[in-house]
This record gives C-alpha cells, structure tokens and sequence, in this order.
C-alpha cells in the first residue's frame, strides 16, 4: 500500500539551546534531518516526504528534498506551526490522495531502525493506527503540581512512546479534524487516535531510537554513529 511519511522539523529545540534548529544541526558530517529522511528510503511503496519547518529553512530543506531523495519519491515542504500538533497538521493538508498509511516521524530522531520501521507499518495495515516504543527503564511518577507523588503506576505496564506513529490516512485526517474541533492538544499523534476510542498498538522498537533533545544527546549520537561505521 502507499506510504506517505510527514516529518515535523519546525520546533525551536529550546532544550537543546542551539542558535540553529535541532534537525538542521550537523552531526558527524550531515545534518540530523538529512539522516532521519535517509532511513526511511529504503521502505517499500513510500511515495512522499513531506517536512513541516520554518519559514526561514524553506529553501534550504527543499534543496535538501531534492538531493537525496530518489524520483519515486515525490518531496514537499511546508511550513510549520507553534505546536507539533499544528506543523503536523499542516503538512498533513499536502498529502496526496493515493497514500493509505501515514508515517509521522521526528526530524531528531535519525537511529530509527528499518527492521522497527516495517513492523510498526505491518501492525498499522492491521490495526489501523500503530507506534514504536519500549518498555521504560525507570519507574514513572505520576506528580501533582507542587510536584508531591500521587501515584505510581506498575512499572511493567509503562512504555516510551517513540515515533514512528503509523495509521491509516483516513483515521489520522479524523482524529486531526476532531482535536482541532474540540481543541485539544497532545505531544504525539496516538493520543488524538485514543481519544477517538480507536485501538491504537504499540510494537517493540530499539533503545537507540532516542529523540534527540538535550545537548548530551548530540555526544550520545556521535557516539552510536562511530559504532554504527564499525
Ligand atoms: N516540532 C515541530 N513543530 C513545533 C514543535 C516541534 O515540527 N512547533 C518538531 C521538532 O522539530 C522535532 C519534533 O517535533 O523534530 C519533536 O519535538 P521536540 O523534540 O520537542 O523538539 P522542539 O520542540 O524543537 O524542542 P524543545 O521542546 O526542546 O523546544
Ligand atoms: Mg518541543
């Protein structure tokens, strides 16, 4: 079935406090963005990229589209908005008619694994909405506002949730319309198909999928890059 794979690239990246925006930041020769894309090549029946970024990086990310994208592939770029929620939102406006599933995958995370990618699509053609995560190492806390401890959920039955989220166009377009709606806003996209009362699955993926967020992350990934090369 065809793909299409929306990648939000439009944040500031506060915490990493760089001058540059996280995915245009260089890592060991090329940009976080450009080895995020590079991943998902590979993948069968992906006939669209589209990067939600800002205004300022428009050209700059079409070029980078145009380079390391194959013809199959058609790529577009299209600005962002104030949340995630709104620069997905708005690429997803620009998706062709054909795609069936719909990827959407953070610009920082570029050590997404292919073998987690094709499982996360199997399980979405089944489900019709799917993500990648794994189980938390840590024990959660669930904390109030002056950050007392209200409760603690069994740590077995906690997961991080990473992107990959797959669904079904059709599903995604929905649960999109109604958030905007009713108004509500979430960090990921699961969360609007939840809220629709939609299975959503989560499927197993790897500890080196991290989200590039804090600046010992970009040491991290140096890190896993010159062991990857090995
Ligand atoms: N993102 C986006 N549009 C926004 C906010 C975030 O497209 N308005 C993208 C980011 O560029 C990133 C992904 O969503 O690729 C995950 O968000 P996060 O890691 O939180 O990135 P930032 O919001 O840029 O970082 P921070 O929260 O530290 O400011
Ligand atoms: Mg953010």
């Amino acid at each position: 079935d065809p793909k299409a794979l929306i990648i939000p690239a439009a944040g500031s990246g506060s915490r990493m406090r760089k001058e540059t925006p996280k995915p245009y930041l260089m890592l060991e020769g090329c940009t976080i963005l450009e080895r995020t894309i590079s991943a998902f090549i590979p993948l069968a029946s992906l006939r669209q990229v589209v990067v939600a970024t800002s205004e300022a990086l428009l050209e700059d990310t079409r070029d980078l589209l145009k380079t390391i994208l194959p013809d199959h592939i058609d790529g577009l770029a299209v600005v962002g908005g104030a949340e995630r929620q709104h620069s997905i939102r708005n690429a997803l406006d620009q998706i062709a008619d054909e795609a069936e599933l719909v990827l959407v995958h953070d610009a920082v995370r570029p050590f997404v694994e292919h073998r987690h990618i094709e499982a996360c699509c199997q399980a979405a053609s089944e489900v019709g909405a799917a993500l990648l995560g794994v189980p938390s190492r840590d024990t959660i806390k669930h904390l109030d506002d002056q950050h007392m401890v209200r409760e603690t959920p069994p740590r077995s039955q906690m997961w991080q949730a990473q992107t990959p989220q797959i669904f079904k166009k059709e599903l995604l377009t929905e649960a999109y319309r109604r958030a905007e709606e009713e108004d509500f806003t979430a960090t990921d996209d699961a969360s609007l198909i939840e809220r629709m009362g939609h299975p959503v699955k989560m499927v197993e993926g790897g500890r080196m999928n991290i989200k590039l967020t804090y600046p010992v992350d970009l040491e991290l990934a140096s890190l896993l890059i010159a062991k990857n090369r090995k």
